[in-house]
C-alpha cells in the first residue's frame, strides 16, 4: 500500500522547531515561527488568561460536544472584535462567524465552502507570502498563483512592496478571482500597504468582482487592536462580501489552544444565513464542531470589560517590547560591523523582519551559530530579548 509513497519535505517554518529542538548549541535562537517571548526567553502566559482561567476552574463544567459554529459568546466576542458590536452589518445579521481551530482552521474552511461556490476561481496570493497559504488553497483544489508585493530593489535596493504591480496583478484578475490579503502585519516580510493604498485595492476588489479573503493573525501586534483592524471597517463600507479569518493563537499567546476563527459578510440576514448553514457543512465534515477550552477562555476575555482591559494592555506590552527589540536590533547589527543601512527593521511592522539575508546565509546562520529563521530570510523579532541580541547580531554580521 505505501510502497510508492514519496518522502514529503519538512514544513519549511514549524519543520524548523525539530531541527532547533535537536540543535546542541548552547547559543541557539529560534527565530524561525511566528511566536512571541518575552525578555527572558519565556512564553508568556498573560494574566487576563490566568484569571479567566481561575474563574473558569472555580465553577468547573462537563465538556458536552460544542455547536458545530463553536460557543456562541464566543462566535459574538470574535464579531465585535472584528467589525465593531455597533457596526451595521453585525446588527443586521449579515456577518456569520464560526469558531474555528487556529486561523488556519478558519482559512481551510473558508478555503471548501469557496471551492464549492466558486469552484473555478484562481486564488492569488502574495508574493512572498505565509509559506501555508499556497498549500491550503492548493489541497484546498485550488490553482494557486501570486501578485507582487514584496519588491528587494525599491527603496534603493533595501526593499519594500511593489505596490503599482500588486494593483496591476489585481486590475488584471480574472472575476471572481480569491484573493488572500493579510489584513496587518504581513506575514512574511513585515510590510503593510497604506490606508490610502488599501482604498485603491478595495475599488479594485469591487470594480473587477474579486473576492477578497482577509487573514488577520496578528490584529494588535502593528499599532494596535482598532488601527489593525481598520481595514476591515473599510472593506464592508465599500459594501463588499468578504471572508475574514482570525486568530488568537499570537495575541493571547494561546499558540497550543488553536482559537481561531472565520467569518463571512452577507448581502443580507436572509443570505448569510444561508452562508453559515454551509460553513457549518465544512466544519462538520472536517472534524466536527471545535474544541472547548481555548475558545471559552477567549470568550470569556472578551466579554468582560476589565479582562478585555487587560487584555490590550498586555498585548500593548507585547507590542511595545518587540519594536524596542528592531531598534536594538538595528543598532547592535551596526555595532556589530553591518555596514548595510539595515534601518528598514524599524519601518517593518508585527512578529517578522525580511532580513534580505538569502537561504545560503540562512542556512550558514543556523548550522554556524544556531539562528534559526527561515530559508527565505524571515526572521521572527519578536523571540529576540536583551540576552540573546548580542549573539544574534554577531551572527548575521558574520554571515553579511
Ligand atoms: C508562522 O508564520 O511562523 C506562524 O504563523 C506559525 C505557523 O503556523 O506557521
Amino acid at each position: 500500500l505505501f510502497t510508492a509513497v514519496e518522502m514529503a519535505p519538512r514544513d519549511p517554518i514549524l519543520g524548523l522547531n525539530e531541527q532547533y529542538a535537536a540543535d546542541s548549541n548552547p547559543l541557539k535562537v529560534n527565530l524561525g515561527v511566528g511566536v512571541y517571548f518575552d525578555d527572558n526567553g519565556k512564553l508568556p502566559l498573560l494574566e487576563c488568561v490566568q484569571v479567566a482561567e481561575k474563574a473558569m476552574m472555580a465553577t468547573p463544567t462537563a465538556r458536552g460536544y460544542l455547536p458545530i459554529d463553536g460557543i456562541a459568546a464566543y462566535d459574538a466576542g470574535v464579531k465585535n472584535l472584528v467589525f465593531g458590536a455597533d457596526s451595521d452589518v453585525v446588527k443586521s445579521g449579515r456577518v456569520a462567524t464560526v469558531q474555528a481551530i487556529g486561523g488556519t482552521g478558519g482559512l481551510k474552511i473558508g478555503a471548501d465552502f469557496l471551492k464549492k461556490i466558486s469552484p473555478n476561481a484562481k486564488v492569488l496570493i502574495s508574493d512572498p507570502s505565509w509559506e501555508n497559504h499556497r498549500a491550503l488553497f492548493t489541497n484546498a483544489g485550488f490553482t494557486v498563483e501570486t501578485y507582487p508585493y514584496f519588491d528587494q530593489s525599491v527603496n534603493g535596493g533595501l526593499g519594500g512592496i511593489n505596490f503599482d504591480g500588486m494593483l496591476a496583478a489585481l486590475t488584471a484578475a480574472t472575476e471572481g478571482t480569491i484573493v488572500l490579503l493579510h489584513a496587518c502585519c504581513h506575514n512574511p516580510t513585515g510590510y503593510d500597504i497604506t490606508p490610502v493604498q488599501w482604498d485603491q485595492v478595495i475599488q479594485v476588489v469591487k470594480d473587477r468582482n474579486l473576492t477578497a479573503f482577509l487573514d488577520m493573525a496578528y490584529q494588535g501586534f502593528g499599532y494596535g487592536i482598532t488601527e489593525d483592524g481598520a481595514v476591515i471597517g473599510k472593506f464592508v463600507a465599500a459594501g463588499l462580501n468578504i471572508f475574514v479569518s482570525t486568530s488568537f493563537s499570537k495575541s493571547f499567546s494561546l499558540y497550543g489552544e488553536r482559537v481561531g476563527a472565520l467569518s463571512v459578510v452577507g448581502s443580507s440576514k436572509e443570505e448569510t444565513d444561508r452562508v453559515l448553514s454551509q460553513l457549518k457543512i465544512a466544519i462538520r465534515t472536517n472534524y466536527s464542531n471545535p474544541p472547548t477550552h481555548g475558545g471559552a477562555i477567549v470568550a470569556a476575555v472578551l466579554g468582560n470589560p476589565e479582562l478585555r482591559a487587560l487584555w490590550e494592555k498586555e498585548l500593548g506590552e507585547m507590542r511595545v517590547r518587540i519594536k524596542a527589540m528592531r531598534q536594538k536590533l538595528v543598532d547592535g547589527l551596526k555595532a556589530a560591523g553591518v555596514t548595510k543601512d539595515m534601518s528598514f527593521i524599524t519601518t517593518q511592522i508585527g512578529m517578522f523582519s525580511y532580513s534580505g539575508l538569502s537561504k545560503d546565509q540562512m542556512v550558514r546562520l543556523r548550522s554556524e551559530f544556531g539562528v534559526y529563521g527561515t530559508d527565505t530570510g524571515r526572521m521572527c523579532v519578536a523571540a529576540i530579548n536583551s540576552k540573546n541580541i548580542n549573539h544574534v547580531c554577531q551572527a548575521i554580521a558574520k554571515v553579511m
